[in-house]
């Protein structure tokens, strides 16, 4: 069932344990919109996990192979894109996404990310971390996510049905 129809792609960017894949789901359910998720896109074209990727090749490599596969997933329409937290730390990435899409920021407490993201376990750039390191990784991230971002929604404490109707009346 087809709710709302919007003239651009949906793309969803935030810190990990923001809720991007989570959202992403129920946002594409809930507008008819196809949904990628491009750590999946990555995993499942790599036949390996993110993890595997990061240790076996490295974090430049990872950032290539993410930069290539957000330029490919960009071209589509009416498309709910969820992307991995870093992918604003390249600017090509910004660009790219924006030329279709408009880009919504799911902000969070750095408590409510820390207490999610540990409880998720196995990302590669969070084990190990204590609490003040996320923090500082955060605060540095801020930045980037609020200059790409077209839309930005604080969802600590919010239920994912709450999160989607936001998104669909800000898009
Ligand atoms: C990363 C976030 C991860 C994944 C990779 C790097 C980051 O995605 O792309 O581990 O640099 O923030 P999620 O935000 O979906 O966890």
């Amino acid at each position: 069932q087809m709710k709302h129809v919007f003239p651009h792609n949906i793309v969803l960017v935030g810190f990990m344990g923001s809720g991007k894949t989570t959202v992403g789901q129920y946002l594409a359910d809930m507008s008819g919109y196809a949904y990628y998720d491009i750590d999946t896109i990555i995993e499942e074209e790599a036949g390996y996990s993110i993890s595997e990727m990061f240790s076996r090749h490295g974090e430049a490599f990872f950032r290539s192979v993410e930069r290539k596969t957000i330029e490919r997933v960009s071209n589509n329409d009416q498309a709910v894109i969820s992307c991995g937290g870093g992918c604003i730390l390249d600017q090509r990435n910004v660009v790219c996404l924006k030329q279709k899409g408009k880009v919504v920021w799911l902000m969070a407490e750095p408590e409510t990310l820390y207490e999610r993201i540990k409880l998720q376990g196995t990302r590669p750039l969070i084990i190990n971390r204590t609490f003040a390191e996320i923090e500082d990784m955060i605060k540095k991230r801020q930045p980037l996510y609020s200059v790409a971002a077209d839309y930005r929604i604080s969802i600590d404490r919010k239920p994912v049905s709450d999160i989607v109707d936001a998104i669909l009346d800000l898009v």
